[in-house]
């Protein structure tokens, strides 16, 4: 079955969707996917709501949901529940030109909501590095940098880093990455999430004075060309809002409480919790933590709160406690719903794939070369 991106609405409009009952749509979701088989891959952020996540054949974090669109020999069309870097990584994966070529066609990569952003990705712009790599390389010379990206990140941020020797990396293989990195040139500029590359690069023993912010609205990011000199990473300053909810006083607080608690939180948290903590991890490795853990342990969990609250519900075993006293919740990943599901599924069925995301041809290619190089070093 060959789809047609659609620019608008689709056969179906969106507006018919939105007040349907959750069991209505449930049912239909489950009937076209029963239909679509395995040409229809759903893959799910581990953050959706758990009304996705029902259908999701695969459900990770963003290494897993990639590795899945570079390898899935059946699938002809993707709907993908996350936010709009990790669509565009999922386009330039599933849809290598020899992928293309040996499907017959192109597998449409559907963002549900395509205001389904990510305000961390959002930090960096290409101006901004290509202007950061300008005043860098006239301090350092180019052959000593390599521009690593984190995942979360636009596909001509991976474009460029694939067009200077770069990689990409995401929360669960950093460490891998970085040190993949070092071992080729002396230093590192690490965009966009200062506190992923801070937190890795002190456990890799590498000191703070060694890890510089680049602001980009400073002439050489308002730092001097000696400490540039003497940078092993140079952190891009960007952040995550979600994960900057949480505090060193939430955990002072339930170890206060709990004298026997674990904290587990994701390596987007500052620097100060992520010392404070006993574990961190990916998403997924967040699930594994909680899965092995012994009946009747503690934790309290720094991540985003549609997870906590399902690891809650799936482990009642177990008691977890989210992180921080109020909730903090990824807004841009809450705007996919059962209705926008139901709305794409349909409009797939017809034959109408709509909200495609599709990364043009060049930056594709150099994104690739970054990604290939994340998929190769773990
Ligand atoms: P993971 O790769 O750990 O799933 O993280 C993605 C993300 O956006 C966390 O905020
Ligand atoms: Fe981006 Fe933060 Fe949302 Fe993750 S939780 S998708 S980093 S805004």
């Amino acid at each position: 079955m060959a789809w047609k991106a659609s620019e608008a609405t689709g056969k179906f409009p969106l507006s018919d969707y939105r007040f349907l009952p959750l069991d209505e749509l449930s049912r239909r979701v489950r009937v076209v996917k029963e239909r679509l088989g395995r040409s229809l891959v759903i893959l799910a952020h581990n953050y959706q709501r758990d009304e996705i996540v029902q259908f999701a054949d695969v459900q990770g974090d963003s290494y897993q949901l990639s590795q899945h669109a570079a390898q899935d020999p059946h699938c002809r069309a993707i709907i993908f529940c996350g936010v709009h870097f990790m669509a565009e990584t999922a386009d330039i994966l599933a849809n290598r030109p020899e992928r293309v070529a040996a499907r017959g066609g192109r597998a449409p990569v559907i963002l549900p909501d395509l205001e389904a952003g990510c305000s961390l990705a959002d930090m960096a712009t290409l101006s901004q590095v290509e202007d950061c790599w300008r005043q860098l390389t006239q301090v350092l010379g180019e052959e000593d940098v390599v521009p690593v990206t984190y995942i979360n990140s636009s596909a001509d941020i991976k474009a460029f880093c694939g067009a200077h020797d770069g990689i990409v990396c995401t929360s669960s293989n950093s460490r891998a990455v970085l040190e993949w990195a070092l071992a080729r040139k002396k230093r590192v500029l690490f965009l966009p999430d200062q506190h992923l590359g801070r937190n890795i690069g002190l456990r890799m023993g590498i000191p703070l004075q060694r890890m510089p912010l680049w602001n980009p609205s400073l002439p050489l990011g308002g730092n001097d060309p000696a400490s540039l000199r003497e940078a092993k990473i140079i952190l891009w300053k960007g952040h995550c809002c979600v994960h900057q909810a949480f505090k060193p006083e939430h955990i002072d607080a339930f170890r206060q409480r709990f004298p026997d608690i674990r904290i587990l939180v994701h390596p987007e948290c500052s620097m100060e919790v992520v010392q404070k903590a006993d574990y961190i991890g990916s998403t997924s490795q967040i699930v594994k933590y909680i899965r092995e853990a012994p009946a009747g342990s503690r934790w309290a969990i720094g991540t985003e709160v549609h997870l906590v609250n399902r690891l809650k519900n799936e482990h009642p075993d177990k008691e977890i406690y989210f992180l921080a006293p109020r909730i903090s919740m990824c807004a841009t990943m809450f705007r996919i719903n059962l209705a926008r599901l139901c709305w794409a599924i349909e409009n797939l069925e017809a034959g109408e794939a709509v909200n495609v995301i599709e990364v043009d041809p060049r930056t594709a290619e150099l994104a690739y070369v970054a990604l290939q190089r994340m998929l190769e070093v773990r």
